[in-house]
């Protein structure tokens, strides 16, 4: 197999892993974006602007994004669902920012409260003021391997969408598998259908235990960058089989395992686990946040 030298990673646990966790204080969020901050890391989406009835663990962003350090060198970035949110992560600072729009039309209802072609729509404007602001802006598509409520999605359809944010300004593509539907198939039918000269990152969520064979079977193809969320963290307590992000510390894991350098010192990512674990109060399902890597020796018997 052909494979790159180096894979980007991006944290997603203080955004993705705590809007599906019960509320947890801006005083420990702050604590995780840091500890973060100091795994080696090299891009972390920290919080979102929505509306805080949608998601009131999100509600105090601002103060979080206020109080949490700035590492020079670190791309931190904020998820927007409208032109709303984009002005406020750009009034609070942010030079990345991620507006998520969801192939599936049921979905983006649910998530946005508006047609998908309404919020592909609002594009053009988000990106002229972001980039009128000197920010990037990032095209999350939800749902790209399948939605809840419609099922399979026409991964024709999510290029259509591709080409359309393309047109409208955006400067990097996203593809979400929101409820993990994705598996290695449905990898290669997207990106056999999409055709794209921008950035792509893929969000995987383990809902189904195929994160991981995503993660290979994309870079397989190509693709360097994925989200991932720290112990796994995310997946909402009150939803039966919802379940969190593919854990940081499992691709780092195997990334490194593979020769492929992610920056992210995996010893001090895992001590993070402990803490985002001790955070939301519950035991987090990341195999290597239990096991160790596989360097880690049992005593000899
Ligand atoms: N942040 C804060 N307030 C917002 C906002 C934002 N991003 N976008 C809109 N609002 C406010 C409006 O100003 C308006 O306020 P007002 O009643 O004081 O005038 C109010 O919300 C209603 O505006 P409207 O455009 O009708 O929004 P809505 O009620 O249809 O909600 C969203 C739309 C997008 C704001 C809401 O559904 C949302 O925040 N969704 C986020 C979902 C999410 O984060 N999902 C997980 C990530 S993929
Ligand atoms: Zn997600």
């Amino acid at each position: 197999m052909t494979q790159p030298d180096q894979v980007s990673i991006r944290e997603v646990g203080p955004r993705d892993g705590l809007q599906n966790e019960p509320p947890v204080p801006a005083e420990d969020k702050v604590r995780l974006i840091d500890a973060l901050s100091r795994t080696g890391l090299a891009r972390i989406e920290a919080v979102s602007f929505v509306h805080p009835k949608a998601i009131p663990q999100m509600a105090d962003a601002d103060r979080v994004w206020a109080e949490a350090e700035k590492h020079p060198g670190i791309r931190y970035s904020a998820l927007a669902p409208n032109l709303k949110g984009v002005q406020r992560a750009l009034d609070a600072g942010f030079a990345e920012i991620e507006v998520v729009v969801s192939a599936s039309q049921t979905h983006n209802r649910a998530n946005v409260g508006r047609a998908t072609e309404e919020s592909v729509a609002e594009f053009g404007p988000i990106a002229a003021l972001a980039h009128e602001r000197l920010a990037s802006v990032e095209a999350i598509i939800a749902t790209s391997f399948g939605c809840p409520y419609e099922g399979d999605v026409d991964p024709a359809r999510v290029a259509a969408i591709v080409d359309a944010v393309t047109e409208a300004g955006a400067d990097r593509i996203a593809f979400g598998d929101t409820t993990g539907m994705a598996t290695p198939r449905r990898v290669d039918d997207l990106l056999d259908a999409v055709d794209t000269d921008l950035p792509v990152l893929m969000h995987f969520h383990d809902t189904r235990g195929t994160a991981l064979a995503n993660v290979l079977t994309a870079l397989e193809r190509g693709v360097t960058e994925f989200d991932a969320s720290v112990g796994g963290l995310g997946g909402c307590p009150y939803a039966p089989g919802a379940s969190g992000n593919v854990a940081t510390e499992e691709v780092v894991h195997m990334l490194h395992d593979m020769g492929i350098d992610t920056g992210v010192d995996l010893d001090a990512l895992i001590a993070v686990a402990e803490t985002a674990q001790d955070l939301v109060g519950r035991r987090l399902d990341s195999g290597v946040l239990w096991a160790g890597p596989r360097t880690r020796l049992t005593p000899k018997p």
